[in-house]
């Protein structure tokens, strides 16, 4: 078992250094969009500062290539001030002698934010240098930043090798969330899955073959499996590298009686005339972008009967307008289901939203590659490095 932030004791007067994944949306002049991360992480920040800790914060934000003024962290500052009036310091460095004498400034109960990790190359590439400079800034190490636990870098699996660890209230609640709608699923549990890379998506439906009941494939990846079927998918994208493996998923779920429901419908664009269009059959100009009215119908009746589901990704190319009612209705009728449901995925999370459906969902992810990991069954990196009770 992990130690958890509640197994640390006498963290009063303590520098606690806690990752966070405030990776939040921006639009193009660097406002924020969405805060649903920062809110997530707004229980551990609270608990560390109850206990009298000095709170040092680190994060990454967007994929910068060294320094990028649009994607400093102060404007998170400014929303974390909001929740912790007069306790919120920034610092405008990440790590080095600046850092160190704002972190060692803090007053009990107090909150620093660091810069970006990102601006420095050495935090993807989990440089030991870098991790012994953030393992500095604290006594102890606390991640929490659920989201990132898929990736090694300095500020979540270095600095965890340097430092007494525990994961936080964010990372507890979504394991937790997938481990038992894994081990101990409601029924009948019917499992959603889209989005483009069928090679990203094939090892989580191989492992929750064994666990669900129904598996609706839809999005882009759909053609791949269609295509191994014999269908025509006209221009449709796949992978012609994964037909087999998509064919053996297919042949392993008649094996174990799982019902997999592929589209029997389409939106298509027609490249001819740039249009949106409706066909039951995929052709020639034809490139299959979301499902069509009777897959709507045919998956929202599953969803109807279900217990539980679990959606990853979307159903069509949702950020074209023209392609996105598949998602928008399927996040619809999952929002209407007697079930327990959990989305978890960039883009699903964000139709949700769209779709005004967030409260009526039991638990929205926070992680995208994260949670995607977890439904292939695999062990998330960072966590592996934490301390065990
Ligand atoms: C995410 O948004 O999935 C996490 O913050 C990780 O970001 P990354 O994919 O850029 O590593």
């Amino acid at each position: 078992m992990l130690k958890t932030i509640r197994d640390l004791k006498d963290l009063k007067g303590k520098r606690v250094l806690l990752r966070a994944d405030f990776n939040l949306p921006l639009d193009k002049d660097g406002d924020i969009l969405d805060e649903n991360r920062l809110t997530a992480e707004l229980p551990t920040i609270a608990y560390l500062i109850k206990q009298g800790a000095r709170v040092v914060i680190c994060s990454h934000l967007g994929r910068p290539k060294g320094y990028d003024k649009y994607l400093s962290l102060f404007p998170v500052a400014v929303s974390l001030m909001k929740h912790f009036p007069n306790k919120v310091k920034f610092c405008d460095k990440t790590i080095g002698p600046e850092a160190e004498l704002a972190a060692n400034n803090l007053k009990d109960g107090e909150i620093l934010l660091l810069e970006n990790t990102r601006f420095d190359p050495r935090e993807k590439a989990n440089d030991r240098e870098f991790a012994e400079s953030l393992a500095k800034l604290a006594d102890i190490f606390v991640d929490d930043a659920f989201a990132t636990a898929h990736r090694t870098h300095a500020s979540n699996y270095g600095v965890a090798m340097k430092l007494p660890s525990a994961i936080g209230f964010l990372i507890e609640k979504e394991i937790n969330v997938f481990d038992k709608a894994l081990s101990n699923p409601q029924r009948p549990f019917v499992a959603i899955f889209g989005g483009a890379k069928v090679e990203d998506k094939l090892g989580m439906i191989a492992n929750v073959i064994d666990k669900a009941d129904v598996i609706l494939i839809g999005g882009a990846m759909a053609y791949t499996f269609l295509l191994s079927k014999g269908h025509n998918v006209g221009n449709s994208l796949v992978a012609l590298d994964r037909v087999n493996d998509a064919y053996q998923i297919l042949k392993l779920a008649e094996s174990k009686g799982v019902k997999i429901l592929l589209p029997v419908d389409h939106i298509a664009l027609n490249e001819e005339t740039g249009r949106a269009v409706k066909v039951t059959e995929l052709g020639q100009n034809l490139s299959g972008r979301d499902i069509g009215p009777k897959t709507v119908k045919l998956f929202c009746q599953e969803i109807a009967k279900s217990g539980q589901v679990i959606w990853n990704g979307p159903l069509g190319e949702y950020e074209n307008p023209k392609f996105k009612k598949g998602t928008i209705k399927i996040a619809k009728a999952i929002a209407s289901a007697h079930a327990d449901t959990i989305v978890g995925g960039g883009d699903s999370v964000s139709a949700v939203k769209v779709a005004g459906v967030e409260d009526k969902i039991s638990y929205l992810s926070t992680g995208g590659g994260a949670s995607l990991m977890l439904l292939e069954g695999k062990p998330l990196p960072a966590l592996e490095v934490i301390d065990k009770k």
